[in-house]
């Protein structure tokens, strides 16, 4: 059998295109819903998709729900299940994107008030290879600044907010670049349109602090916890100035759609010599391996999940 792209929706599994929601819908017309973005990551000689890292993916979906006073009836153990659940039906060989959304069901348009609105949720996944390409990224400083914690919490996942990334993304893209760099309400450097940033400067990591108003992305972390684990880099949490981007010896995006993805160019200017330079791709060759469950040091990072048709390998 073809596998098929599938939808957990209302208790049931059904191919995606049969999950709909009305026009109604209060999320359609506000943004308020809560989602993640997770990876599962094929490895042909296991037999196994490894799903990357989905706890913590899904502990930031329940702070979103929070936020947005969404009630689901799942923990985040429980959704983890759910998503083995739903890769395995699928039963693709291949890399996925999976996709949980919380939303506002509401079907009542003029409604502003939180606690009278119903919640919903679906939960998709659908293969999916790159999203930047692989290659030195040219990006551009954004002209729209990221939302600060004050208007909506960057640090969710809230769909409302993410006008502000694609605001972003567009322009620069419209512009002939790759990626959009905001900076936050204070002028400081936060972070792309769906990723995170680091530069590296005289040996050092440097990457925006949570409090500029950035995404605690998930990558992010891997990649702090890699560069001082395996390759015993110092690295730093603190404000980064636009100026210190020209300068810097290398700079990458990380992310779960993006992965670890070099920079070549911000706001015309080259970024270093020769780039990716060789903290930049010793990070990338690292973080390839542990999403694919290659390290067994970082297995605890990858929860399998065995296709339909699939026999396990190791
Ligand atoms: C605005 C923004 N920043 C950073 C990230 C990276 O976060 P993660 O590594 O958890 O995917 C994302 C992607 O989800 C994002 O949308």
């Amino acid at each position: 059998m073809e596998p098929v792209p599938l939808c957990y929706f209302q208790g049931k599994f059904v191919p995606v295109h049969e999950a709909k929601v009305g026009v109604m819908t209060h999320a359609l017309h506000y943004g308020t819903a809560v989602f993640e973005g997770i990876r599962g990551n094929w490895n042909p000689d296991a037999g196994a998709i490894y799903i990357f890292r989905p706890k913590e993916h899904y502990q930031r979906f329940l702070d979103g729900c929070k936020v947005l006073r969404i009630r689901l009836p799942f923990s985040a153990d429980d959704l983890v299940r759910l998503t083995v659940e739903l890769v395995e039906r699928m039963g693709f060989r291949e890399d996925l994107y999976i996709r949980p959304l919380a939303f506002k069901s509401a079907q009542k348009v003029a409604n502003l008030k939180l606690h009278e609105l119903e919640d919903d949720f679906a939960l998709m996944a659908v293969p999916f290879g790159k999203y930047l390409e692989a290659g030195l990224l040219k990006c551009i400083t954004a002209s729209w600044r990221r939302m600060d914690e004050t208007m909506i919490p960057p640090r969710v996942k809230i769909a409302g907010l993410y006008v502000n990334s694609i605001l972003a993304k567009t322009d620069a893209v419209l512009g002939g670049y790759d990626e959009a760099i905001l900076l936050n309400q204070d002028g400081h450097v936060a972070e792309g349109s769906g990723e995170n940033l680091f530069i590296v400067k005289d040996g050092r990591l440097i990457t925006p602090p949570l409090y500029n108003n950035i995404l605690g992305g998930i990558t992010r972390d891997t990649v702090i916890e890699l560069a001082r684990e395996e390759l015993g880099l110092e690295v730093m949490e603190r404000p980064i100035g636009r100026a210190e981007l020209y300068l810097a010896d290398e700079v990458f995006l990380t992310g779960t759609a993006a992965h670890l993805t070099p920079v070549g160019e911000i706001d015309h200017r080259p970024i270093g010599v020769n780039p990716p330079g060789p903290v930049t791709r010793s990070l990338q060759d690292l973080y390839f391996k542990v999403i694919r469950g290659q390290i067994p040091r970082y297995m605890r990072w990858c929860v399998p999940a065995v296709p339909a048709g699939q026999t396990a390998k190791r």
